[in-house]
């Protein structure tokens, strides 16, 4: 799978997302060691702070069918019907991606002018929390 097929099923899945409180629709594709695909979209909640995460959704997936490595994850994010943009993990998001990176890890995310930006772990959390 190349990376624009990577973005293609995160911008696929975001249309699936459940953003009726700020109208901002997420999605998040992911490849793993084993080189299957998990995608996931954000779901909101009338409770506010019950928000679900793209990202914390395709890991879940990962999780749940036995992977344990990201190898690349791409993030489509946007106002509910519009074009994506660039969209990178939230805060949380880049310590729940940690969890499952490696320093080969990438984030990758595209522009509103289609120019692609990839990222490591390592530039987007840097010094990050361990146990
Ligand atoms: N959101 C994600 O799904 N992933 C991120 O990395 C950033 C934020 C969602 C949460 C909420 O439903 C909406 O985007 C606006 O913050």
């Amino acid at each position: 799978m190349t990376d624009d097929d990577l973005l293609d099923a995160a911008r696929k899945v975001r249309d699936q997302a459940h953003c009726p409180y700020s109208g901002f629709s997420v999605g998040a594709a992911l490849i793993d060691e084993n080189g299957n695909l998990h995608v996931g979209c954000n779901v909101e909640n009338a409770a506010y702070s019950n928000v679900s995460c793209a990202e914390a959704g395709a890991i879940s997936a990962m999780v749940s069918s036995g992977g344990t490595r990201i190898v690349t994850i791409a993030v489509a994010g946007g106002s509910k019907g519009e074009k994506s943009r660039a969209c990178t993990p939230c805060g949380g998001c880049r310590q729940r991606i940690h969890e499952f990176s490696d320093a080969k890890t990438r984030v990758i995310v595209k522009d509103d002018d289609e120019t692609w930006h990839s990222y490591t772990m390592a530039e987007l959390l840097p010094s990050s929390f361990h146990l």
